[in-house]
């Protein structure tokens, strides 16, 4: 089955995005090479990759199908280049990827925020790297195993490198739509995402937090201010939840038993669920919140406004390693005065 497909997809940055959709390739019958860590490679090594979602899919794909590196293979000549590392990780993989792949090669950027295609462009300017979002939520649930804890369908900036691939993505189960201009999807996804930082200060995941509406009035404003960011800046961001991007500070300010409604498709999330910011403060790493409130700060200033709250959060997330409590909704509304 693999001759009728591309040639083999290299996934940099093997980690809860790479495992999943590169592991979800895999399954389907692509050549795949995973590039990551040796806490991560040794677990796909052992047990190979568990993969599910909450639809009940379930793929496995066994030791010895991947092949495994921590470093890009000298020679390697992937088809396709799935860049899964966190926003901070861009320009040195990029790099790494620059130093042996050879010009041209189409690298996706599976990466939230909106600057991480071109941070790696800069890195490698000889790759072809191409804007993507990942719409869904997927958690490491044990030794080689990921689990899709929401929906939707991945988002790329049409190329003719890509278009082989919509229907191999498709058959995988992880479904790709091209669009001509990503960047109106790039912030929809990233108004979703100031979620992220509301989460991982609750230390709640993100069904219990959603449903506590303090929580949601925190994530309300850092909405405000990114859309009156986009306003000035002419960009109309896209559409991802249920409700048009304009509508949602106004569905979350609503009284909870409203939202529970209203809000159904949004709480569509397996119970355990966490953002990966979460896990992150959890575990001490570096987190992305540059690429995400940064972003609406730096919107916001190009235009010659500010966006003081999305700083605050850039603020306590920075915070976090010397108070390590949890936020309650009322101590994180009164600190930004709200
Ligand atoms: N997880 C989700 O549900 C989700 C959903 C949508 C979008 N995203 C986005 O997808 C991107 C990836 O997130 P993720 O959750 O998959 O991150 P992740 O689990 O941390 O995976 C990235 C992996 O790449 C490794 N890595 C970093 N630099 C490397 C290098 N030069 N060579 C080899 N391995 C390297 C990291 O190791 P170290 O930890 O040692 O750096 C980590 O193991 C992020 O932009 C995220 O926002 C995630």
């Amino acid at each position: 089955m693999s001759d009728e497909l591309p040639a083999g997809v290299l996934v940099m940055g093997a980690g809860t995005i790479g495992c999943f959709i590169g592991g979800s390739l895999a399954a389907a019958g692509v050549r795949v090479a995973l590039v990551g860590r040796p806490r991560v490679l040794g677990d796909v090594a052992e047990h190979g990759l568990t993969l599910t979602d909450l639809d009940g899919m379930r793929h496995q794909v066994l030791p010895g199908v991947l092949r495994l590196s921590n470093e890009v293979p000298a020679g390697a000549r992937p088809a396709l280049v799935l860049l899964t590392v966190k926003s901070g990780a861009t320009a040195e993989a990029a790099a790494e990827l620059g130093a042996v792949l050879p010009a041209g090669t189409p690298v996706l950027s599976l990466q939230n925020g909106i600057s991480n295609a071109a941070v790696a462009s800069q890195a490698a300017p000889k790759l072809n790297i191409l804007p993507a979002m990942v719409p869904y939520n997927v958690a490491e649930i044990g030794a080689g195993a990921f689990h899709r804890g929401t929906v939707g369908r991945l988002a790329a900036k049409d190329d003719p490198a890509l278009r082989q691939w919509v229907a191999v993505f498709e058959r995988a189960g992880v479904p790709i739509d091209l669009h001509p201009d990503l960047l109106p999807i790039q912030w929809g996804k990233l108004l979703l995402n100031l979620n992220n930082p509301v989460n991982a200060l609750s230390g709640l995941p993100l069904r219990d937090e959603l449903l506590q509406r303090g929580y949601r009035r925190c994530l309300a404003v850092l909405m405000d201010e990114a859309l009156a960011a986009l306003d000035k800046a002419g960009i109309a961001p896209a559409q991802l939840a249920a409700v048009p991007a304009r509508r949602l500070p106004a569905i979350l300010r609503l009284p909870t038993p409203l939202f529970r409604l209203v809000a159904a498709r949004m709480l569509r999330i397996d119970a355990k669920a966490r953002s990966s910011m979460a896990d992150d403060l959890a575990l001490g790493r570096r987190t992305e919140i540059d690429a995400l409130c940064g972003e609406v700060v730096r919107l916001a200033e190009s235009n010659g406004t500010r966006a003081p709250l999305n700083a605050k959060m850039i603020e306590l997330l920075q915070a976090w390693p010397e108070r390590k409590t949890r936020w309650t909704p009322a101590h994180l509304l009164a600190e930004m005065r709200l």
